[in-house]
C-alpha cells in the first residue's frame, strides 16, 4: 500500500486515530516538516486508505461527487483510491476487490447494480471495513453499514410536481394553476437495478395519480408500468430511441399531440428532447416543445432550462452529499458511529440501513440564479455556455 504522510490534523476524530496509530503522546507533532527536522526519526503517521467507487464518468454529477469526496478526505489526511467503473458491473467489483487488497480501511460505494457486490461486501465485513453506500442503496446484504443519500421519494414527488407546474396545472407555490387539460404525457423511469429509480418512480406516480384518475392527464402509449418505462443504466441514447419509438407508434400520423414527458434524469431528458425536436416539436417550449422534467442540474440541462427548452430539473447538492460521506467515514475511522437522521425508510432486503437523507430543490428558469449560481454550484458563465469550466 502506498503510504501518505499526514501534513496536518484536520479533525478531532482524526487526531485521536493518529495518536493511537503513532503511539505518540497527544502533544506529539504529526507534521511532516517536523519529522524531517528531527532527522526523520519520528514514526510515520498515515491517515488510512479510503476506497471510493463511483459508477461512471459519463454523467458529470458522479465526477463532481468523486472529486468532492476525494478532496474532502484528503484534507482530513486520508489517502483516497477513487475509481470510476464505466457503468460496468464486473469492473466495479474488481475495483472494490483491489481496494480491499490494497488495505482500504473504509469503502464509499455508489453502486451500478445495488445487488451485485455480495462477495466484495463479505470480504469487507471479514476485514472489519465499514461500507458506506453513497447515494444508491446497496441491496440484499447485511454488510452495508450506513447510507448517505437524498430523500429519493421526495425527488420523485418534485419531478412530478415540476411536470404539473410546466403543464400549468399547478403554480410553483403549490396552488392550482390556470390550465385545465386534458394533457397527453409519456413517462420515463431510470435503471431498474438502481434502487433510487423505484423511489423516484413511486414518488412521481403517487403525485400524478389523482390527475391520471380523473383523466386530466392521460398516457396515450398506455406504458404506465416501470417495467415498460425504465431506462437501462440511465442511458441517453436508450431514452432517445424509446421516445422515437413512442412517437412513431402513438403520435405520428394521428392528431394526438404530446404535451409533457416525465424524465428522471437530465441525460435521459436530453435524449427525449432530441427525439422530440427531430420529430418537429419545438424547438422551444414556447413553440410547442413538450414540457420535459429532469434531475441533477447538469450544466447542459441548466442551459436548456435557461433557454426554454427543458422545463425543470432537480438540484441535489452533491457537495453536501460528499460532506456527509466524509463525516461518516471519519466517524467510523475514529472509532465512532455516524449519526443517522432516518432509520426506517431504506430496507435493503436484509436490514434497514441507517441513513442520512438530504433535501433537494426544483430548478426552473427563474430560480437558476438563486439556487445554482448564488450557491456557487455553477457560475453565470457556465450557465450561459452550458459547459462546466
Ligand atoms: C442518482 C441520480 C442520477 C442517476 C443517474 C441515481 O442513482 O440518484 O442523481 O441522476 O442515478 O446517474
Amino acid at each position: 500500500m502506498v503510504k501518505k504522510f499526514l501534513v496536518g490534523v484536520a479533525s478531532a476524530g482524526m487526531a485521536l486515530t493518529l495518536a493511537a496509530c503513532s503511539g505518540g503522546g497527544a502533544g506529539e507533532s504529526t507534521d511532516e516538516t517536523s519529522a524531517a527536522a528531527t532527522g526523520g526519526s519520528e514514526p510515520v503517521v498515515e491517515g488510512g486508505l479510503v476506497g471510493v467507487a463511483m459508477p461512471t464518468q459519463t454523467s458529470e454529477r458522479w465526477i463532481a461527487d468523486g472529486d468532492a469526496v476525494q478532496s474532502g478526505l484528503e484534507e482530513l489526511g486520508y489517502e483516497v483510491d477513487l475509481q470510476f467503473a464505466n457503468d460496468d458491473i464486473p469492473t466495479q467489483a474488481n475495483q472494490i476487490d483491489q481496494m480491499i487488497t490494497n488495505g482500504a480501511e473504509a469503502l464509499i460505494i455508489a453502486s451500478i447494480d445495488g445487488t451485485a457486490l455480495a462477495s466484495q461486501l463479505e470480504a469487507a465485513a471479514a476485514a472489519d471495513i465499514p461500507v458506506i453506500a453513497y447515494d444508491r442503496l446497496i441491496r440484499d446484504s447485511e454488510n452495508v453499514d450506513f447510507y448517505v443519500t437524498f430523500d429519493n421519494y421526495n425527488v420523485g414527488v418534485q419531478q412530478a410536481t415540476s411536470l404539473l407546474v410546466g403543464l400549468g396545472l399547478l403554480n410553483q407555490d403549490g396552488s392550482e394553476g390556470d390550465a385545465a387539460g386534458p394533457f397527453n404525457v409519456e413517462l420515463f423511469a431510470g435503471s431498474l437495478d438502481d434502487n433510487n429509480a423505484h423511489f423516484f418512480w413511486q414518488g412521481a406516480i403517487d403525485t400524478l395519480q389523482p390527475y391520471l384518475d380523473d383523466e386530466t392527464i392521460t398516457v396515450p402509449s398506455g406504458q404506465t408500468d416501470i417495467e415498460q418505462t425504465n431506462t437501462l443504466r440511465w442511458q441517453q441514447e436508450t431514452a432517445q430511441k424509446r421516445m422515437e419509438d413512442l412517437l412513431t407508434s402513438t403520435y405520428t400520423g394521428s392528431d394526438l399531440e404530446l404535451h409533457g414527458v416525465l424524465s428522471p434524469y437530465d441525460g435521459i431528458s436530453r435524449g427525449i428532447i432530441t427525439a422530440l425536436q427531430n420529430a418537429g416539436y419545438g424547438p422551444s417550449i414556447a413553440d410547442g416543445l413538450p414540457v420535459v422534467t429532469g434531475q441533477d442540474a447538469e450544466i447542459a440541462s441548466v442551459k436548456l432550462i435557461a433557454d426554454d427548452i427543458q422545463s425543470a430539473t432537480i438540484f441535489k447538492d452533491t457537495r453536501k452529499l460528499a460532506a456527509q460521506a466524509i463525516t461518516a467515514t471519519d466517524d467510523y475511522l475514529s472509532g465512532g458511529e455516524p449519526e443517522a437522521n432516518d432509520t426506517e425508510t431504506y430496507d435493503n432486503g436484509v436490514k434497514v440501513v441507517p441513513s442520512y437523507l438530504l433535501e433537494s430543490d426544483i430548478v426552473y428558469a427563474d430560480n437558476i440564479q438563486s439556487l445554482l449560481v448564488d450557491s456557487g454550484y455553477w457560475t453565470a458563465e457556465e450557465v450561459e455556455a452550458g459547459v462546466a469550466e
